[in-house]
């Protein structure tokens, strides 16, 4: 068995496929998740896939004894993943402090813990949303951070920001800053997958929830924008390839591979993708026919951005294999895995 890794949200869109991805590694998981936006029977669903059931621990990370208490469990944490925190940009907007306050408490109070539990390395999940609008595409790591559109934009800019201020101050682990592009898709198993509460605010759960009759129909928010076809465009990435990324993340800081004490990779195929293509690769991939319409512009959206994965692929040796078509059909599956079960 390899090192122990704490992952944080790891009953999340993300963290499930990160920890089947680690398990699949040889490595030995505790998933920390506090369940306000998840639900318990991921961890079944992890269990089907791997074999391997993961501990789990309801823990709120803001809770910081309990925390404290998680480390004084499971003894030997090397690693750390950490996912948790609340993700939805519209209710950022609404709700500023409680973003502020989950999302930057939770990496404080991790950051304070880590050292006195002997961690070598953190793994943080951030976002292109650093990126704003780029002035040049592909945006690569090196490329300009824009004031952030919302309050859980600047969360992750700041978590980037505590994070390599607290290692220059001379703290003993490592970290990488992973940021994604738009993660999308499920494990090709069905047995997990994203499972948003309400009203999806994303396009791929708008697009599996409009296919199988729950949403009547989906909105392209503008197809007036100055792209190919008027639509946003974006760089969609399958969220197992992106877990794996992950374990390599961890490999390097472990195995003493990281030539800075922090890193920052994009994780992203390198191809941007309108959303009236990526309504008509759905319909081809499954066969089913979407309602849609051209409604406006949504506010705050940029216009276009996709990553140059290069740094990733050579330095960290990763790379997004999976093709749309196969991510669009993993996402159709998982949706029609939720009717079978009654959940949605
Ligand atoms: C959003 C966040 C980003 C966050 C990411 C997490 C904003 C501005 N950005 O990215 O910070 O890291 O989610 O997943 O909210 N669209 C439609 N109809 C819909 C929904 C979306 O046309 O019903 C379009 C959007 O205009 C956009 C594209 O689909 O062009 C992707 O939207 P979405 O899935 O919400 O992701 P982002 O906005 O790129």
């Amino acid at each position: 068995m390899k090192a122990k890794i704490l992952v944080t949200g790891g009953a999340g869109y993300i963290g499930s496929h990160t920890t089947v991805e680690l398990q699949k590694a040889g490595y030995d998981v505790v998933v920390l998740d506090n369940l306000s936006n998840s639900n318990a029977d991921v961890i079944d669903g992890i269990e089907r896939i791997t074999g391997i059931r993961p501990a789990f621990e309801k823990i709120d990370m803001q809770d910081k004894e309990a925390l404290r208490n998680l480390f004084e469990k499971h003894k030997g944490i090397k690693g750390v993943i950490n996912f948790a925190a609340s993700k939805a940009v519209g209710e950022s907007v609404k709700k500023p402090l409680l973003y502020y306050r989950n999302n930057l408490v939770t990496m404080l109070n991790l950051l304070d813990l880590m050292p006195q539990y002997g961690v070598e390395a953190l793994v943080f999940s951030s976002s292109c949303t650093v990126y704003g609008q780029p002035d040049i595409l592909p945006v690569d790591e090196s490329a300009p951070i824009k004031p952030a559109l919302s309050p859980y934009g600047n969360t992750k800019q700041i978590c980037e920001e505590i994070i390599t201020d607290t290692i220059h101050a001379g703290a003993p682990f490592k970290s990488i800053l992973l940021r994604y592009f738009n993660p999308i898709g499920a494990h090709p198993s069905a047995e997990i997958g994203e499972l948003p509460l309400g009203t999806p605010q994303n396009l791929l759960p708008y697009i599996t929830q409009t296919a199988i009759g729950v949403r009547e129909e989906l909105s392209v928010f503008g197809d007036d924008y100055d792209t190919p076809d008027g639509s946003c465009i974006r760089d969609y990435i399958n969220v197992v390839d992106l877990a794996q990324a992950h374990v390599k993340a961890i490999e390097r800081m472990l195995g003493n591979k990281s030539e800075e004490p922090v890193e920052i990779f994009n994780l992203g195929t390198g191809k941007g993708v309108s959303v009236l293509e990526l309504i008509h690769t759905f319909e081809e991939a499954t066969g089913v026919k979407l309602r849609y319409k051209i409604a406006g512009r949504r506010e705050g959206d940029i216009t276009q951005v996709w990553a140059d994965p290069q740094k990733a692929n050579t330095v960290l040796g990763w790379k997004a294999e999976t093709s749309l078509a196969d991510t669009l059909k993993s996402a159709w599956n998982w949706q029609l895995h939720l009717r079978e079960k009654g959940i949605m």
